[in-house]
C-alpha cells in the first residue's frame, strides 16, 4: 500500500494557511484519508460568536462527506506552535464516527510538518459510543 503519510502533511500545513482564526490567533489544518483514497483538507473556521467556531477536523470531515466519502483512514493534524495540536473532545467523537472502533493513525505535526506525535483515534477515545452503539428501543 502507498504511504500517504507526507501528501497528507503537505496538504494539512497547507490547509493551515487558509485557516481563518482572528479571535484565537491558532491556526490549525487538517487532512485525511478516506475511503475512496482521496485526501479531504479542512481549517479551523472561527466566529466572532466565539463559541460557533469550526475545527480544521470538522471542516475536513465535512469535505470528505461532499464529495461521498463515508471512512477516514489517516488523520493528519497541524497546529501553529511548538504544542501537540490533538483533537479536542468534540472532534475525536466526529472521527469516531467515520473511523471505527478499532481506531486509525492519526499523526500530529508542527507548521513545518515535522511529526510530533504517531497515534491512533482508539487510544485517544476509549469506550467510545459510536454508531453501532445506538440502540433503539421498540416502541
Ligand atoms: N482547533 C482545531 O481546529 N483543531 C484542533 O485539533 C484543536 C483546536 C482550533 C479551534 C480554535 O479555532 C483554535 O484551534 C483554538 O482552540
Amino acid at each position: 500500500m502507498t504511504d500517504h503519510r507526507a501528501e497528507l502533511i503537505a496538504a494539512a500545513v497547507a490547509a493551515l494557511e487558509k485557516a481563518y482564526a482572528p479571535y484565537s490567533n491558532h491556526p490549525v489544518g487538517a487532512a485525511l484519508l478516506a475511503n475512496d483514497d482521496a485526501i479531504y483538507a479542512g481549517c479551523n473556521i472561527e466566529n466572532a460568536a466565539y463559541p460557533l467556531g469550526q475545527c480544521a477536523e470538522a471542516t475536513a470531515i465535512g469535505n470528505m462527506v461532499l464529495s461521498g466519502g463515508s471512512r477516514v483512514k489517516h488523520l493528519v493534524v497541524v497546529g501553529p506552535g511548538e504544542h501537540l495540536c490533538t483533537p479536542c473532545g468534540g472532534c475525536r467523537q466526529k472521527l469516531r464516527e467515520f473511523s471505527g472502533r478499532t481506531g486509525i493513525p492519526i499523526t500530529i505535526c508542527d507548521q513545518r510538518g515535522n511529526i510530533l506525535l504517531e497515534t491512533n483515534s482508539a487510544d485517544l477515545l476509549p469506550f467510545s459510543f459510536g454508531p453501532e452503539n445506538v440502540d433503539r428501543i421498540r416502541s
